[in-house]
């Protein structure tokens, strides 16, 4: 630092050189307020002082010009550093998120929230089912053995590790997986002559070829009843209630033989259409009724893999797609609206 004359001066000089130290960005010294203060002096100053005090301040604005572009230049050379505490820029401005009042329940949140109320009022407690599960539960536990061909009905996704038997684990491709659940965690309550009921409405996956009526990622609804004396009346009573509730009038209900290997007999349960009151309309293809879901007679091997003896109590179950249900409530042309996250069709909801 240069020796300034000027007792003014020679004390900004000092106060600036060492604030210059701890500057961040070495040109605001500069802009420093001591300094405009020094050049608003001169005005004040005696003639024959004016002149000198004018080319002293000049000259330390000069060398603190001179540090500023020393400055720059040093940290051209050297590399950025990184501030490893921080590698992010801190200093940006956060992203802001919409307002609320943009946002809306998913149409099929909704519905599930219907379905789950409705339920709950018959008396069924509401479970969630999980994204990825075993063998044992996707098949074993529901009356698949090993090589079963019915294993094939379902196009799984399954993931390269395996678990300790050397399976690949699965995303679950029905609500089934969650039967031993359900039938292990509410068994004691059957002693105390308490009935399992329990729904699980939730996700399931299947690698199949996607078009206006598959969906790789759809919602069932799961049902399990265990008691003492439940029979297949019951079954369709339960179901027959429920949908009458949902769609809010009176139905003709009717079941079909079917196939599952976890329940026997097995049916295709059917409505007639909530739409035409069964004249037949473009929701149920003309034909008056829709065949809506499977469901039977909870098998005695899948009740003894729960460790529930199937002398002493029987149930039924059902699975039925929720997707389905939604798309004829609303008119819904293409399942595939609802995994698209397009505003323009969440905005209708
Ligand atoms: N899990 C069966 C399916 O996805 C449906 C079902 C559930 C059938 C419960 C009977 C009982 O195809």
């Amino acid at each position: 630092m240069m020796t300034y004359q000027n007792p003014d001066i020679a004390k900004a000089a000092e106060t600036l050189f060492a604030r210059l130290e701890t500057l961040d960005d070495p040109a605001t010294i500069l802009r420093a307020p001591e300094l405009g203060a020094l050049y608003l002096q001169i005005r004040t100053l005696p003639n024959e002082v004016k002149a000198p005090f004018g080319r002293e301040l000049n000259e330390l604005k000069i060398e603190l010009q001179g540090r500023v572009d020393e400055s720059k230049s040093s940290s051209l050379e050297s590399p950025a550093r990184i501030d490893v505490t921080a590698p992010m820029d801190v200093n940006v401005p956060l992203p802001s998120l919409l307002p609320t009042e943009h946002g809306s329940v998913h149409p099929l949140t909704q519905e599930i929230q219907r379905v789950v109320d409705i339920f709950g009022r018959m008396g069924f407690v509401a479970e969630e089912s999980r994204e990825i599960d075993d063998q044992y539960h996707m098949f074993e536990s529901l009356n698949f053995p090993k090589g079963h061909p019915a294993r094939d009905d379902y196009d799984t996704f399954m993931t390269v590790e395996t678990d300790t038997n050397g399976d690949p684990f699965i995303a679950p491709a029905h609500t089934s997986t969650m039967q031993n659940r359900i039938l292990r965690k509410y068994h004691e309550q059957l002693a105390s002559g308490e009935a399992i009921a329990a729904i699980v409405p939730d996700r399931v996956f299947r690698n199949e070829d996607l078009d206006a009526r598959h969906e790789h990622t759809f919602y069932q609804l799961e049902g399990v009843y265990v008691s003492r004396g439940v029979h297949a009346g019951m079954l369709i009573a339960t179901l027959k209630t429920f949908l009458e509730e949902y769609y809010g009038q009176k139905l003709e209900v009717h079941v079909n033989p079917y196939y599952f290997p976890f329940t026997e007999p097995s049916f295709e349960f059917g409505l007639s259409c909530p739409f035409c009151a069964g004249k037949g309309c473009s929701v149920c293809s003309h034909e008056g009724s829709i065949e809506l879901l499977g469901c039977g007679m909870i098998h005695p091997h899948v009740l003894r893999a729960a460790d529930i003896d199937p002398a002493g109590y029987t149930g039924f179950a059902f699975g039925c797609g929720i997707d389905r249900l939604v798309m004829m409530k609303n008119q819904i042309e293409d399942v595939r609206h609802f995994e698209s996250a397009k505003l323009d069709f969440l905005r209708q909801f």
